[in-house]
């Protein structure tokens, strides 16, 4: 039976050969395409590093194949007087104009490969663009570009949507739940997380959330109590803070029927879970897209020769070679997989 840790080490050597393959194998985005990935979304402060942080530095999160869940992007946007050309700034980069959604992207990329390593899956550090701009909402601009960015992501069918939204506001407001509702109607993809239940009103109560009353999603809501500010500026470490939230579910009168269902572990095990799940279920799929390459760099390596040097054949050799290994090591997954296998 192969493990949660070794497909999930797989998923993410495939997407990096992915990368490698860039152009070759044709198909390679839908190869791309046919591995999950994770998008964390949710209002501002609605507490997604919290979550983030909780769940990252652990080993079960496949690298994203996009920009958005590697690292959370904070968007603010200034408005200009009239006259002037709209662009982008950057925090880490401050003084630096970027003046077109091609070039911000391309930042946000760099960036984040600059702190996670191309090979690290992602982080909980935010990277902070503000956009200058004498327009609002309107077509063209860079804000709405993004704003597309973010929604093609979401919309992808393999994208699992990590929705947080805080106990403490009206979940009818929630733009993750907006977002979610938009691109996956049944739910069936997105997780929905409430943050912030210890802040809520007192004699007030979040189970019409929790019980899927309020907004119904295929997967059970998770209630979280992440860190406050007061136990972040008391360096409160992670393991503290993940036994206090267990404490205050335990505890609690409202929750604690649901207790065991409830909090940060909790969610980090459905999440591994699902991941398992819907890996396992693409792994024939996988197969066949890395045989379809593998025949595809085959004929192109006979119409280029076979490679003697390190010319652009000997590159095609590798991934050829690569796209063997996974095939191989694919197949023992899948038979390790079967019942009684
Ligand atoms: P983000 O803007 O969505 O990334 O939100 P953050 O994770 O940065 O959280 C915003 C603020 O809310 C921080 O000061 C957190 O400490 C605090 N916060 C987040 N979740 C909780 C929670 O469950 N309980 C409490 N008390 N504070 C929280
Ligand atoms: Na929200
Ligand atoms: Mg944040």
């Amino acid at each position: 039976m192969a493990t949660m840790e070794s497909l999930i080490g797989l998923v993410n050597r495939i997407q990096r050969a992915c990368t490698v393959l860039g152009d070759h194998g044709g198909e390679g985005g839908s190869l791309w395409e046919a591995l999950p990935s994770v998008a964390v979304v949710g209002g501002q402060s609605s507490g997604k590093s919290s979550v983030l942080e909780s769940i990252v530095g652990r080993d079960f999160l496949p690298r994203g194949s996009g920009i958005v869940t590697r690292r959370p992007l904070v968007l603010q946007l200034h408005k200009t007087e009239g006259g002037q050309a709209e662009y982008g700034e950057f925090l880490h980069a401050p003084r630096k104009k970027f003046a077109d959604f091609a070039a911000i992207r391309k930042e946000i990329q760099d960036e984040t490969d600059r702190l996670t390593g191309k090979t690290k899956h992602i982080s909980n550090i935010p990277i902070h663009l503000s956009v200058y701009s004498p327009h609002e909402g309107q077509p063209d601009s860079i804000v709405e570009d993004i704003e597309n960015m973010v929604r093609s992501y979401v919309e992808k069918p393999n994208c699992i949507i990590l929705a947080i939204s805080p106990a403490n506001q009206d979940i009818a407001t929630s733009d993750a739940i907006k977002i979610a509702r938009e691109v996956d109607p049944s739910g069936e993809r997105t997780f929905g997380v409430l943050t912030k239940l210890d802040l809520m009103d007192q004699g007030t109560n979040a189970l019409d959330v929790l019980e899927g009353r309020s907004y119904r999603l295929q997967h059970p809501w998770v209630g979280i109590v992440n860190r406050s500010q007061a136990d972040i500026n008391k360096n409160v470490d992670m393991i503290a803070a993940r036994r206090k939230e267990q404490e205050y579910f335990a505890t609690s009168p409202d929750y604690g029927h649901l207790a065991h269902k409830m909090g940060s572990e909790y969610l980090a095990k459905l999440l591994s879970k699902h991941l398992e799940s819907v890996i396992r279920a693409r792994i024939p799929s996988i197969i066949a897209l890395i045989n379809k390459t593998i025949a595809e760099l085959e004929a192109e390596l006979d119409r280029l020769g076979r490679p003697i040097g390190s010319d652009a054949g000997a590159q095609l050799y590798t991934i050829l070679e690569m796209c063997r290994a996974f095939d191989r090591v694919f197949k023992e997954h899948l038979d390790g997989g079967r019942p009684g296998g």
